[in-house]
């Protein structure tokens, strides 16, 4: 028998195409954040804006063939992912009441009861709403202003402009939050950043239902336990 506190059975939280495809998601956005912001701003001179402008394409074919090529080739963990971000419960709602306890542990060095989560926090489950609504729309407006600008009525491109423009601030936004809370959390960095194994112990302190449902049921002892 294990006891959660110091059971580090591995449980693969992360498989290796999910972690290639957030690699090179984070390959090409980050440089697509700074990149959209100088073109926002335009604080350089002609070659250095146009230069800007080059990288930002480039990089959002990248971001554009790794979400198409993800889609293709992982299309299950696509559809799960979408379940699971778009499955709403009452618990959300307690969970953002208290932003899972996060302010009351970094300001008050408090621990407050968090309702207990799935595979992925409220948080998260927001952040990935917004990277799969946001992230289209940011992939279709942008290949549209980028190669038939002329071709579509003037409102039309205008609008698409604006749609751009606000997906990618708000997903900028979301970005310092994430990588602070990704790097905090330091075993699920560690699962989707090398080697995509949490150990059971975390998955069952912050993840418990997810334990519950998908792990434990097919977990055999000895074995590396089976993921979804
Ligand atoms: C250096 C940059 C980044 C780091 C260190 C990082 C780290 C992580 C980690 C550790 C997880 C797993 C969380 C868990 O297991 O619970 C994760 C998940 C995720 N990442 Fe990133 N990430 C980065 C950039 C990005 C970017 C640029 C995007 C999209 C624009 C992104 C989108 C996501 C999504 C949608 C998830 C799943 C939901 C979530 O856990 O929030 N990440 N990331």
């Amino acid at each position: 028998m294990h006891h959660d506190q110091h059971d580090m059975r591995p449980i693969l939280k992360h498989p290796l195409n999910v972690r290639v495809f957030h690699y090179i998601l984070l390959m090409s956005f980050l440089p697509l954040a700074a990149t959209g912001l100088l073109l926002l701003f335009k604080p350089l001179i002609e070659e250095g804006m146009q230069l800007t402008y080059n990288i930002h394409i480039v990089a959002g074919v990248v971001m554009t063939l790794d979400a198409v090529a993800f889609t293709v080739m992982a299309f299950d963990r696509v559809v799960l992912f979408v379940a699971r971000v778009f499955s709403l419960s009452e618990r959300d709602l307690k969970w953002f009441m208290v932003l899972g306890g996060y302010p009351q542990k970094f300001l008050l060095g408090k621990k407050v009861p968090v309702p207990p989560m799935n595979k992925y926090n409220s948080g998260q489950k927001l952040f990935g709403a917004c990277v799969l609504i946001g992230g289209t729309a940011l992939i279709l407006s942008g290949l549209v202003l980028w190669l038939i600008p002329h071709a579509a009525p003037r409102d039309v491109v205008w609008l698409l402009g604006m749609v751009h423009l606000a997906s990618g601030l708000l997903l900028t936004a979301f970005l310092p939050v994430h990588l602070v809370l990704a790097v905090y959390r330091f075993d699920d960095f560690k699962a989707m950043m090398i080697h995509g194994n949490v150990p059971y112990h975390d998955a069952a302190e912050y993840t418990p239902l997810w334990v519950e449902q998908e792990i434990a049921p097919v977990a055999t002892s000895g074995e590396e336990l089976a993921q979804k």
